[in-house]
């Protein structure tokens, strides 16, 4: 069945260029009324213009479509509760937010300030809670909401040079965990992304005769799924150069260790056991893992739990 938008209306950040805007483009083209929110800023974050985003809303507007241009920097509430009022003045409604907009201050560790390391967290990880939290009352209200997150392999997975972002875009994977569980009942379903393209953003990293394979559209069908009326909820898809892959967290089983031996040593003894993979799975929430335990160590012990 074909995935429409009419009607609806998202919203997508940092639209101006590469992932956004190739999801807003296809948001319109399947009906969408949009947002085409961006600050117009340099790949650092530096600077700031209207100017890309009013490009993005001429080219949707002249194929036939809706859209609007927001030059809010999503790091400031302000300016992103300014921006839905906007769409909801406009429009009465905002069905989907694709939090996008993202900004590099790579250097390792070592070498970097910390306003490096707090701007990267403002724009991905407080600008995901700004935009997201604007939009969550009325979402609960009308019992209908799509969110994706935009993760990154850097921070599921870790890259050198990369600790602001890795920590920004693993928090969003913690975030989308939560709010998917407390957006359930609401009919509010959350997931993210973990895109591969070329971009300006990655454009130092990627060969060139790779970059037709990474081209942006190639990671937007893995988006429209996920803010579709049947998306899934607190899935992690990965997606480029065609491929589409779901990412979990998952635990091993472990070991339990009786009184007697509870001890570093027993821990460093057992650390094989540990670290086997079989039988390994993706806890729900948070506090499956203490009922885990706390049963392993019942087994172990030969004790019944109330
Ligand atoms: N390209 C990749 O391979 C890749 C991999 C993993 C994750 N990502 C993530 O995908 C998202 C899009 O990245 P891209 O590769 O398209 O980069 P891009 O630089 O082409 O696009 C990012 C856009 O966000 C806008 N932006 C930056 N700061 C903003 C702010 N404070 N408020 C509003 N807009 C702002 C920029 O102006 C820009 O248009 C980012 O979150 C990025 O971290 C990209």
């Amino acid at each position: 069945m074909t995935i429409r938008f009419d009607d609806q209306v998202v919203i997508v950040t940092g639209s101006a260029n590469g992932l956004g805007k190739s999801h807003v483009l296809e948001f319109a083209r399947r009906g969408a009324r949009v947002v085409v929110n961006d600050l117009g800023g340099a790949r650092d974050g530096s600077g700031g213009s209207s100017k890309a985003a009013q490009a993005v809303v001429e080219e949707i507007v002249g194929s036939g479509g809706e859209a609007i241009a927001n030059a809010a920097n999503v790091a400031e509430y302000d300016q992103v509760e300014a921006m839905v009022g906007q769409a909801i003045d406009k429009w009465g409604r905002i069905d989907v937010l694709v939090n996008n907009a993202g900004i590099l201050r790579d250097k390792t560790f070592a070498k970097m300030d910390l306003a490096d390391f707090q701007m990267v967290m403002d724009v991905h990880l407080k600008g995901s809670v700004n935009c997201t939290k604007a939009v969550w009352e009325h979402m609960r209200e009308r019992q209908y909401g799509r969110i994706v997150m935009t993760t990154s392999s850097t921070g599921l997975y870790g890259n050198f040079g990369q600790s602001n972002y890795a920590a920004a875009k693993m928090a969003l994977v913690g975030l989308m965990n939560t709010l998917g569980l407390e957006g359930h009942k609401y009919g509010i379903r959350v997931n993210a992304l973990s895109p591969i393209a070329a971009t300006r953003m990655t454009e130092d990293v990627i060969p060139e005769n790779l970059l037709a394979l990474l081209r942006p559209e190639a990671v937007t069908p893995a988006v429209i799924f996920m803010c579709s009326e049947d998306a899934p909820s607190r899935q992690i898809i990965a997606a480029g150069a065609g491929g589409f892959a779901k990412v979990t967290i998952q635990e091993t089983p472990g070991i339990f260790l009786k009184p007697d031996s509870l001890d570093a040593e027993n821990v460093a003894a057992g650390w094989d056991k540990i670290a086997e993979t079989e039988g390994m799975r993706e806890l729900q929430f948070g506090g499956e893992q203490t009922e885990k335990f706390l049963a392993g160590a019942a087994r172990t012990l030969g004790i019944k739990l109330e």
